[in-house]
Order: structure tokens, then sequence, then C-alpha cells
């Protein structure tokens, strides 16, 4: 007699062959992208387990830990973004969907703290409406990659202040829209603003992304920054920040945004006609940051 034909999958789970076993399961899924990506993370995922050999507890520890950046995400805090951002994927993500010509401004990370109703604000008004920082002026010009500049432009700004606090981490102490502003770029594609010198500070500290880095002896934090968001008709829009020079952690930033095309001074002006160009009086401080955009060729 011959024994029946063995019916099962067609191999055996194991660590050879479990890769390809799991991603054959993905054969009838529809969507072409997405078979590519699960099957590559299924791959690159087993492949670090080969290769790494965690043991029970480990696998248990790392599945708790997703489990508390999970419970730490409500609908103002995203602590998984917070991981990324730490972990440098972010950044990667970042870096492969903003693939500019020179001189076009470099991205960086947009950061949890941005509204998206920033208040409109006239050129040259004092975003820092409580005053905790030094005074300073923030001035540039929007310009085309080939050197034009562009009128009508939006730049959307905030800011920590002198303390290193955002608003929305300060309810009640902070006024609300502290730090914020849209402005529209003038006739020469110009815009200005008052404001303070903001601080170095740490990535929220409450969760247990903060407990990774405190556990692995990693600082929390960011070097002093201003955030940007450019846009204007006809151009790809940049989400940026102003480093400023000097600053504590440029070298070491937590969420790894530096890149040094973005590191401005603060520098200390005299010139009576030029602070009450802006509405100060001499000496001031003054930081100075173009925004370059790059045309976006895909609008018709
Ligand atoms: C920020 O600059 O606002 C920021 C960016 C990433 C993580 C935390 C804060
Ligand atoms: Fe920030």
């Amino acid at each position: 007699m011959t024994p029946a034909a063995a019916s099962g999958p067609v191999a055996d789970f194991d660590e050879e062959t479990s890769a390809e076993l799991v991603n054959a399961s993905w054969a009838d899924a529809t969507d072409e992208r997405s078979r590519e990506l699960l099957s590559g993370l299924v791959s690159h995922l087993h492949a670090f387990v080969k290769e790494t050999e965690p043991t029970h507890e480990e696998w248990e520890r790392a599945l708790r830990f997703l489990t508390d950046v999970g419970q730490k995400c409500d609908d103002t805090r995203q602590e998984f973004i917070l991981l990324s951002d730490v972990l440098g994927v972010s950044m990667l993500v970042d870096a492969i969907n903003n693939r500019k010509p020179q001189g076009a401004t470099e991205s960086t990370v947009l950061g949890p703290f941005h509204l998206v109703d920033s208040p409109a604000r006239t050129l040259g008004a004092d975003i820092a409406l409580d005053h905790v920082g030094e005074p300073c002026v923030v001035a540039g010009t929007v310009r085309s990659i080939d050197g034009t500049p562009v009128p009508g432009a939006l730049v959307d700004v905030w800011q920590a202040n002198g303390d290193g606090f955002y608003d929305v981490q300060q309810p009640g102490v902070q006024p609300e829209l502290n730090l914020r502003g849209l402005f529209t770029t003038d006739d020469e594609g110009r815009y200005w603003f008052r404001s303070v010198v903001p601080r170095h500070y740490p990535i929220p500290q409450d969760g247990p992304v903060a407990a990774l880095l405190r556990a692995t002896g990693r600082h929390p934090y960011r070097p002093a920054h201003i955030h940007f968001i450019g846009g204007a008709r006809g151009h790809q829009p940049v989400t940026t920040h102003l480093f400023l020079d000097g600053s504590p952690y440029l070298d070491s930033d937590a969420v790894f945004g530096v890149k040094r095309s973005l590191v401005t001074p603060v520098r200390e002006v005299r010139d009576a006609g030029r602070a009450a160009a802006f509405g100060v009086e001499a000496p001031f401080r003054l930081i100075e940051f173009d925004l370059v955009l790059t045309p976006d060729t895909s609008a018709s």
C-alpha cells in the first residue's frame, strides 16, 4: 500500500525557512507595495532575530517596551514618533523624501510642538508674549533656488522660550500661542519678527523613550533652535529649523536633526539705522536665516 501524500506546509518552520514561509503568506495581498514593505520587514526582522538570538525574557521585555510606547500615545502625545526620532528613523525618512539640489534649504524633523493653525502675524510683530529670554530679531528672505526672492511666501515659525519650554508644555504659565507666528513675505521676499533667543531643551521626559535614553546613558537634549515651515506657490514646502551657533548639543542632538547648513549665529548689531528699521533699539541681537525653496516640477 502506498502511503497517503503528506499534507501540511511545503516545509517545516525552522531557522532556515522562517522568513520564506512568512513571506509566502503575503502572496494574495493585492497591493504590491504592501507586499514589498511587509516582505522586507519580515526578512530584516528574522535576520535580526537570528543574528542576536534573544532569550524569551529579552523578547518579553521588548514587547513590554513597545506596549508602554503605545500606551503613552494619545491625541496630543505621539511616543512612537519620538521613538522613531531617537532611533534616527525620522531623519532617515526625511532625507529620503527631501533630496534637494545644492543650495536649497535642508529639511529636518517636524517635532511634536507644531500647531496646524499658527496665528497669522504682521511683519515685525513680537511673538514673545511672555518675554522670557534675551530679546532678538529674526529676519531673512525667502528665495527660489535661482536666487529670485519670493513675495507672498508663507513662513510658519515656532520655538521654545529662553527657559527651553514651548507654550503647550506650560499651559497656564505661558500665554496661548506664545512664540508662534505665520508670516507672509513682503514684495522683496523678506520676513522679520521680534522674539527671544530660545534655549536648548530635553525631549519629553515622562515616557518610555526618555527612559530608554536614561538606561543607555544617552542625554535627552536638543540644541537651541527655531522651527520653520516655508512654503510658496510653485515650490516644494520645507520643514526645517535654524540652530543657534554655540548652543550645547549641536554635535549630539537627541533626534539627530542638526545639519551644518542650518547652524546660524546670533549677532550683536550696533547700527542704529538697522535697529530702527526693525523697531528696536541698538544694540540688538539679530538672527538672519534665508529660506531657499525648490521649484515644484511636479506641479502643472
Ligand atoms: C522639537 O524640536 O520640537 C522636537 C523634535 C523631535 C522630538 C522632540 C522635540
Ligand atoms: Fe523644537
